[in-house]
């Protein structure tokens, strides 16, 4: 597929791995729909864009809210009449332990709330869910030809302290098999789904964690021995983008990440 020309909505376009996606797409020549709660990041990021001689409008949205998925949607069709690329990075992160035991007595003293379970699983799950499911219908309803992604992470396969998150992410990771699997029992042949698992990726979100134990625990696990840059995750989105023979798969991008510890204390 031609990135030079085809319409991409980026939802947590305004900073992290969807800034970068945001750019590279647009400095390959697509015009590029921004979409985050954020809009300083929005404006930023727009004018970035725009400065660097890219095509970029944006649009204010919490992607747990149909109205605004919606919205987004309406926003690339009616400024461009068609969608080919999505990608859907807004996510956060919440980590802690089920259980969090006083060392006095032994007792529960803290466990993961009710509200940490639910907001990950709300932008990280349903917004995706709802992002995804809006973009086929509008790939559908106007034969465009199209990549769908989903956001998963390396730790799909079950994160200590991260509960919550892992639980999201291994289901964003199944999101391409089974769309594919009823894209095919449907006829729906213009639509291709692709999942990206990154390992730790330097952005405000892994920036928040606590880097102590990313220095220590994390990175001398990487064989790479660093962070993944967000352009290096533009770089695979960009080249499965073109590359029509990818489809129906999670693809991690890790710099070769074998775990070892969890993330909470
Ligand atoms: N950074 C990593 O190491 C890493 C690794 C694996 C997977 N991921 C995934 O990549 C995606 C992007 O992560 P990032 O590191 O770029 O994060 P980030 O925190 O840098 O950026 C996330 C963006 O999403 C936006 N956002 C959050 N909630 C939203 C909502 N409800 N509606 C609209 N926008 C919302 C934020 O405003 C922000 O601009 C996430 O799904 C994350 O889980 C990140």
């Amino acid at each position: 597929m031609e990135i030079k020309g085809s319409v991409a909505i980026i939802t947590g376009g305004g900073n992290g791995i969807g800034e970068a996606v945001a750019k590279r797409l647009a400095s390959d020549g697509a015009k590029v729909v921004l979409a985050d709660m954020n809009e300083d990041g929005l404006k930023r990021v727009q004018s970035e864009i725009k400065s660097a001689g890219g095509e970029a409008i944006t649009v204010q949205v919490n992607v747990t809210k149909e109205d605004d998925t919606a919205k987004m949607i309406k926003t690339a069709i009616d400024a461009y009449g068609k969608l080919n690329i999505m990608v859907p990075c807004a996510g956060i992160i919440k980590d802690g332990m089920l259980l969090t035991l006083d060392k006095e007595t032994g007792k529960v003293a803290k466990k993961m709330t009710l509200a940490q379970w639910q907001a990950v699983l709300d932008v990280n799950l349903t917004g995706t869910f709802l992002s995804v499911r809006d973009a086929a219908e509008a790939m559908v309803n106007t034969g465009s030809q199209g990549v769908i992604f989903t956001i998963s992470s390396v730790n799909k396969v079950g994160q200590i302290g991260q509960l919550n998150y892992s639980s999201t992410k291994v289901s964003d990771a199944l999101f391409p098999k089974i769309l594919i699997g009823e894209f095919n029992k449907r006829k729906i042949k213009n639509i291709r789904v692709v999942g990206i698992a990154p390992g730790y990726v330097g952005t405000p979100m892994v920036k928040g964690m606590d880097q102590k134990y990313l220095n220590e625990v994390v990175l001398p696990d990487v064989h790479l021995g660093r962070l993944i840059e967000p352009e290096e995750i533009a770089d695979l989105i960009t080249y499965i983008c073109k590359n029509e023979a990818i489809n129906a798969t999670t693809i991690e991008i890790t710099g070769g990440l074998c775990h070892t510890g969890g993330i909470a204390k």
